[in-house]
C-alpha cells in the first residue's frame, strides 16, 4: 500500500476511535501510524526471510515510538494504538480486524510455550492500558480487556474481562456474578482440634 493510501486509511481510524483529534495532518503525529507503517513494511521482509532486515527496520521504529511489534506478528485491517508508549507484541501473535490497543499492553509469552507462544485478538477486541496478555490463547471477538488486568487463559467472544487475574465480569452484556469467599464464617481450626480431643477422650472414658 503507498504512503498516500496508508495516510487516508489511517485518517479515517483515528477520527473515528480519538476524540481528541481535531484535524487530519495530527495523525503524523500519533506513535501508532509510524509503528504501524513501520511493522507493514517489516512485515514483507521477515515473510521473505530477511530477519535482520525486518528486525532492523521494527527495533528502529520501538525506539523512535515506543511501540515495540515483532515483525512476524500478524495483523489485520483497522489496527490502532492509542497513545502507545510501553506496547510490546509477540513475534507469534495474530491480530484480527479492527482491534484497539492502548499503551502498556503486552500481547506476550509466558516463557513456557514453545511454537505459538503469543495471544490470537479476533476482531473488534480493545485491550484497555497497561493490560497484559500472556500465552496462546484466544480473545474472543468483541471482547473488552479491562486497565491493567492479566489475562492467562481463553477468553469467549463478546465478553468483558478484568482483574489480576483477569475473570470474565460480562458476556453478552450480561453481569456474571462473583463467587466471593465468605471471609466472615470461616471455621475455627482450634476449635475443631479441641472438639476431635474431646471425642476421644470420651471414647477413652467409655471403654475404661
Ligand atoms: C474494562 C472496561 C472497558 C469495563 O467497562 P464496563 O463494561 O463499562 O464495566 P463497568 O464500568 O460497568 O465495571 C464493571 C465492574 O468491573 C470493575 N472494573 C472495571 N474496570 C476495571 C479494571 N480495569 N480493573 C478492575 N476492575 C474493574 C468495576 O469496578 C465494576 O465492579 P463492581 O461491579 O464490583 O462495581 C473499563 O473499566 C476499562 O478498564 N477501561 C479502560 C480504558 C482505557 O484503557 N483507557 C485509557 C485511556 S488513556
Amino acid at each position: 500500500m503507498g504512503f498516500i493510501k496508508y495516510f487516508r486509511e489511517e485518517a479515517e481510524i483515528i477520527k473515528e476511535r480519538d476524540p481528541a483529534i481535531k484535524s487530519k495532518w495530527e495523525v503524523l503525529l500519533y506513535p501508532s501510524f509510524w509503528a504501524i507503517w513501520k511493522y507493514r513494511k517489516a512485515h514483507k521482509h521477515y515473510k521473505k526471510g530477511h530477519f535482520f532486515r525486518a528486525r532492523y527496520i521494527s527495533q528502529k521504529a520501538a525506539r523512535k515510538t515506543g511501540i515495540e511489534i515483532h515483525p512476524g506478528a500478524q495483523i489485520g485491517k483497522g489496527f490502532f494504538i492509542d497513545h502507545g508508549h510501553g506496547v510490546i507484541i509477540g513475534e507469534t501473535t495474530v491480530i484480527g480486524d479492527n482491534v484497539t490497543l492502548y499503551q502498556g499492553v503486552t500481547l506476550g509469552g509466558t516463557g513456557k510455550e514453545t511454537g505459538k507462544r503469543h495471544p490470537t485478538i479476533e476482531d473488534n477486541v480493545m485491550i484497555s492500558a497497561g493490560a497484559k496478555i500472556l500465552g496462546s490463547f484466544t480473545i474472543g471477538e468483541n471482547s473488552k480487556i479491562g486497565a491493567g488486568s492479566v489475562v492467562l487463559n481463553e477468553v469467549p467472544p463478546n465478553s468483558t474481562v478484568v482483574g489480576v487475574p483477569g475473570r470474565v465480569i460480562k458476556q453478552d452484556n450480561v453481569r456474571i456474578p462473583r463467587v466471593d469467599l465468605d471471609q466472615v464464617h470461616l471455621p475455627d481450626p482450634v476449635k475443631l482440634e479441641f472438639e476431635d480431643i474431646r471425642r476421644e477422650i470420651e471414647k477413652l472414658k467409655e471403654r475404661l
